[in-house]
């Protein structure tokens, strides 16, 4: 499909109740996890966006039974930790970032090549940092320079096991490292200084490894029992906070908004957004909070408010990594500046997302400044922010879904130059938010 322009005009108050797909995260992990037990797992809730079902299409690749009920349940055949068979072709992994890297780790130690490539945006993103831990395992990887995309990764039939301190927050490297671990003898040891999202050592528990998590003055020290028997399990995947943002900002920007979002992921290492908010002066009640599948849920509910600016301390950026941008347009409504700081990860992600947000805030009429590792928004409060130019996406989803809601609440329609990224993460997202009362029509042509 060829690129084509979305609008945002806009918005009337919103009503309703937003039905969020599941958790992106945990939907890569269920299937990762669940092509590395015996038997068959069965997984409820699954995110089908493109990045999951290229995950879904890699573990088939590898040798697991992976299948979709007509229930809407995903069934996947284990091979057992160890049991990956080398892929006949090159893994597409489209635009995620997740899934490449998870599974670079999950193939790293087996005796095949396994070959990787993505779409543009992934070709262009630093695959250097799994290379150097997995190098420790005894893997060896040929790649474009900078290690990035395409590339092979020659795996080792035998490991040795690894202590890795991770020198960014990346839960994508720490899950890489313990997926390899789990087909290494011995214990593997990862060591985050921050704490960053915790499914993998959630679900690997779920699974019946063996991991111990011990909170030490250097940070979270990690724990795995290398080559466990992994048993079947039955996953509930939450609803995602990340993809539940937009909504939220939303409501929170739409005078007069009253909406429901149930269900949402309210896993603490996910949860800086929510409290970010609270902190700008958001009207949002977390409602019968409960646990789901091994993580904690809530009801939102979501009124429109008036917000102010705030700082955002570095400590917090790895639990709202994904919502920079939504938190972007939400500080451009905000009364006062917001600053956002230690989030120099977010120029390697499907965009540099500093530059990405730069860019469309300032022409939407929203004054900015950013450093390396630090962005700030100078909020429009009671002037309102002006809208009406067009924003480039750069292949980056919520790039996209940020600006369209920024043109929900400005005086002139936003324009994005393509939608088609909403679709590796929220498939649904222009019908959902067109059932809460958004107006999107046909952009002009780009
Ligand atoms: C993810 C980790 C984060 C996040 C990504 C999902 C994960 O990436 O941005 O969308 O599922 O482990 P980093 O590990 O690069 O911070």
């Amino acid at each position: 499909m060829s690129a084509y322009p979305l609008t945002a005009m806009r918005a009337r108050a919103l009503s309703g109740t937003a039905d969020i797909p599941g958790d992106k995260s945990v939907s890569h992990r269920a299937l990762i996890f669940g092509a590395m037990a015996v038997g068959e797992t069965v997984v409820s809730g699954l995110l089908e966006g493109e990045d999951v079902l290229d995950t879904a299409k890699a573990m088939q690749a590898l040798g697991a039974g992976v299948t979709r009920g007509e229930d809407g349940k995903w069934r996947i055949h284990g091979v057992g930790t160890g049991g990956f068979s080398e892929p006949e072709d090159v893994i597409d992994c489209g635009n995620s970032g997740t899934g490449c890297r998870l599974i670079m780790g999950a193939v790293a130690t087996h005796g095949f090549a396994t070959t990787f490539t993505g779409d543009a945006s992934l070709r262009s993103r630093p695959m250097g940092r799994i290379l150097d831990p997995l190098a420790q395992f005894g893997v060896r990887a040929e790649g474009r320079s900078g290690g990035r995309l395409p590339l092979t990764l020659i795996g080792t039939a035998d490991p040795v096991p690894v202590e890795y301190t991770l020198p960014m927050a990346s839960a994508q490297v720490k899950s890489a490292v313990l997926l390899a671990g789990l087909n290494a003898p011995g214990q593997t040891t990862v060591v985050e200084p921050e704490a960053t999202r915790d499914h993998t050592e959630r679900m690997l528990r779920g699974f019946g490894a063996t991991v111990v998590v011990d909170e030490t003055q250097g940070g979270r020290v990690i724990t795995l029992i290398g080559q466990p028997e992994l048993n079947p399990c039955e996953i509930a995947v939450p609803r995602d906070p990340s993809s539940a943002a937009f909504p939220v900002v939303a409501a929170l920007l739409v005078e007069g908004s009253d909406i429901t979002v149930p269900g949402v992921s309210r896993n603490p290492t996910r949860d800086g957004l929510y409290r970010t908010l609270v902190e700008m002066g958001a009207d949002i009640s977390f409602e019968n909070e409960r646990e789901e599948g091994g993580e904690p849920v809530a009801d939102l509910r979501v009124r429109g408010s008036a917000l102010k600016g705030v700082e955002v301390p570095p400590e917090r950026a790895a639990s709202m990594i994904d919502e920079f941008p939504i938190l972007s347009v939400a500080a451009s409504f905000a009364e006062g500046r917001t600053v956002m700081q230690g989030v120099g990860e977010l120029r390697v992600k499907e965009s540099d997302r500093i530059a990405a947000m730069e860019a469309g805030l300032n022409a939407n009429g929203v004054q900015t400044s950013s450093t390396e590792d630090s962005f700030t928004v100078e909020g429009r409060g009671g002037d309102g922010v002006e809208g009406g130019a067009m924003v480039q996406t750069h292949l980056d989803h919520r790039i996209a879904m940020s600006f369209l809601v920024m043109g929900m609440a400005a005086r002139n329609a936003v324009t994005i130059d393509d939608a088609r990224p909403v679709a590796t993460s929220f498939p649904n997202f222009t019908t959902l938010m067109g059932s809460l009362g958004a107006d999107f029509g046909d952009g002009e042509a780009v």
